[in-house]
């Protein structure tokens, strides 16, 4: 398939966030491209700091007021401006067609109302359902699917009254009534034990097949990416550095910011004495970004013209790298 022929609902082109502290103000998002085709899944990783969730807030129109800014680009969501939207029109979308699972769920519920209140609200805000009985019963079908046993008990349930698990699905729940053709999911599972990850992680599977909805998967766990996703990229420092689909990128990764990553990964195959690699140095701090490359002091592969420029894009069969060892 040519890059023609895909059909993006989301398409984030030079997009740059910074942020105001006491001591300037400080690009933590600077002039990515990335792009989600409808119907699939996107992984976003990145080591910590690198501004997953700055740009999945920038999505959201949620950014910290009056902090940060959306300083150039643009967020295209089935070919409109997000940036450019009056404040009511974003509203009617979130919700509405895009949702989002938070990385704590305790803040994004509210702690005086019931669970299922809460997730009443979101029918009646997005127009879904009206009628209390028929609320009532889709509530407790959307708990039973995220894998909630006794959905009554949790809508009669205040959050702290609930586990963490629980209340990371009721999350899921929330966000998936309302049929968004988007769910931004940030870091949602990392929280729970492993086995109630790998339900969550199927049902967002099926559910995606189901209703045909796109899904930006934002997380620091490569395995879970090869399971889970279609698509992947990686973001280091503020920059994306590398797109492609996750078996291009797991069998073949370009950039050596992912190259190192993926060399990071423990494997069960691997020689039982065998070290974990890891990249050497740490991520820069957003008040002292190198000049060039934001990677080029780490890098095992750099040349001079690193230091300096920082690279464009090259795109290759259906991947993109910001490399100059493609330029
Ligand atoms: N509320 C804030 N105020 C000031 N700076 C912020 C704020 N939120 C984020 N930043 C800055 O933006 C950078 C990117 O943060 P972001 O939360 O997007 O990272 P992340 O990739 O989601 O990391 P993690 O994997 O730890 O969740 C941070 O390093 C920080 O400098
Ligand atoms: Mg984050």
């Amino acid at each position: 398939m040519t890059k023609q022929d895909r059909c993006y609902l989301l398409e984030i082109q030079h997009l740059a966030v910074s942020f105001e502290n006491e001591n300037g103000r400080f690009r933590v998002v600077d002039d990515i491209d990335l792009s989600l085709e409808s119907g699939k899944i996107l992984g976003l990783v990145g080591e910590s700091g690198s501004g997953k969730s700055v740009t999945a807030l920038a999505i959201m129109r949620l950014l910290p007021k009056p902090w940060a800014r959306i300083d150039t680009g643009a967020i295209r969501f089935d070919g409109e401006d997000i940036v450019q939207l009056p404040v009511d029109a974003v509203r009617r979308l979130r919700g509405d067609r895009i949702a989002m699972i938070f990385q704590e769920p305790m803040t994004a519920l509210n702690p005086v109302h019931r669970v299922g209140r809460q997730i009443a609200e979101v029918f009646v805000l997005h127009g879904i359902e009206s009628d209390p009985e028929r609320i009532r019963q889709r509530s407790r079908q959307m708990l039973s699917r995220v894998g909630i046993a006794d959905p009554e008990q949790c809508l009669m349930s205040y959050p702290h009254q609930i586990s963490g698990g629980m209340r990371q699905r009721v999350m899921i729940a929330m966000a998936l009534c309302g049929n968004p053709e988007l769910l931004i999911a940030d870091e949602p599972t990392t929280a729970l034990d492993v086995t109630v990850q790998a339900q969550l992680l199927e049902l967002i599977r099926e559910l995606q097949q189901e209703i045909g909805m796109s899904v930006m998967w934002i997380t620091h766990d490569l395995g879970l990416v090869a399971r889970l996703c279609d698509e992947v990229a990686v973001m280091y420092a503020g920059k994306i550095v590398e797109q492609a689909k996750v078996q291009m990128m797991f069998s073949n990764p370009l950039h050596p910011y992912t190259q190192g990553l993926l060399r990071s990964v423990p494997r069960l195959e691997g020689e039982p004495k065998s070290r974990m690699y890891s990249i050497e140095g740490t991520v820069p701090s957003f008040q002292a970004i190198p000049s060039g490359c934001r990677f080029h002091d780490r890098c095992p592969k750099a040349m001079p013209v690193c230091s300096s420029i920082s690279p464009g894009q090259t795109s290759m069969e259906e991947r993109k790298v910001w490399c100059h060892l493609y330029g």
